[in-house]
């Protein structure tokens, strides 16, 4: 590590990158001395390769508004619009800001500000229900409860290294449907109709295995589990393999728990990590802002 630091320092870098997680040192990084709102090219190629290398990394203490998160996120790439499921267009025309979303459970002059309140958010990653998920999610942690709304990360190149080889086998030929209609805490967007059977729910298909367009590194590739079905088998055959995929896709060895503070920066890799997070209590306020980064190639 401290090799490493030699190394930046002879690069002219200012910056220190150290593994945040004992149990995996391959899995999480905090990246410290440095400012986000004045980023320089060379430190950002470094944060971009950390964000490859670990998975995810974290930057305490970036005080940016909105237009600075949104101006850094883009440094990854163009950025995803939010999510506005298939609501009309003239509700679309009233929202403010496209591309910040807010996560928060506060509720201003009787309407929520932001989306998920203040429950607890199932294992996902961002938006697979899409044909191109986003790649990278940034995440800024503007108002912490005391208590709760931690954030947990499941590294799912090490799930799939979990496996039987006999089942990783099985899996490189399937593919799993996500399901679009609902959210990571279960509820329906709005604009889908309700279904009781995961044959029935719209999103795309992806491999259950991906290897990572950037780093070549293969990884179990979920989503979520709910509503969730693996084409080509009998709906009872489906359930019974997901349940046996996800018992290996968060096991407590490969996961990193994130306890925030005001200011602090998440940037995750969708194609390499799972995430959830706890709920909390209602009578606190919790307040996120999020970008999201399309696809480079789309
Ligand atoms: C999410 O994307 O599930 C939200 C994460 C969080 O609020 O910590």
């Amino acid at each position: 590590q401290e090799q490493f630091r030699i190394e930046q320092r002879k690069q002219g870098l200012t910056m220190n990158i150290s593994p945040i997680n004992s149990n995996a040192p391959d899995f999480g990084a905090e990246i410290s001395d440095i400012d986000l709102k004045s980023i320089t090219k060379q430190d950002f190629d470094e944060v971009y390769r950390a964000w490859l290398t670990y998975g995810v990394v974290r930057i305490r203490g970036q005080q940016l508004n909105e237009d600075e998160l949104q101006a850094f996120s883009a440094r990854f790439g163009p950025l995803e619009e939010i999510p506005m499921g298939r609501l009309p267009e003239s509700e679309r025309a009233k929202i403010k800001n496209r591309y910040v979303t807010q996560l928060s459970n506060i509720i201003k002059d009787g309407k929520p500000i932001g989306g998920l309140g203040n429950s607890e958010a199932n294992w996902h990653s961002d938006m697979t229900y899409v044909e191109v998920p986003p790649p990278a999610s940034i995440l800024l942690g503007i108002e912490i409860p005391n208590e709760g709304g931690d954030t947990y990360f499941a590294d799912q190149g090490a799930a799939l290294e979990s496996m039987p080889k006999e089942l990783v086998d099985r899996l490189l030929c399937l593919s799993i449907k996500h399901d679009a209609a609902h959210t990571s805490i279960g509820k329906l967007r709005p604009g889908f109709e309700p279904f009781d059977d995961p044959r029935d729910a719209p999103g795309a298909e992806h491999p259950a295995i991906i290897t990572h367009p950037e780093t070549g590194k293969r990884a179990l590739y979920l989503g979520r589990r709910e509503w969730a079905f693996i084409p080509g088998l009998e709906l009872a055959a489906s359930e019974a393999l997901l349940d046996e995929i996800w018992s290996y896709a968060a096991l407590s060895e490969n996961v990193w728990r994130q306890q925030w503070q005001p200011f602090d920066l998440i940037i995750w890799d969708n194609r390499r990590v799972l995430h959830r997070r706890d709920d909390f209590d209602q009578n606190s306020r919790r307040l996120m802002k999020r970008c999201q980064v399309l696809n480079r190639s789309a």
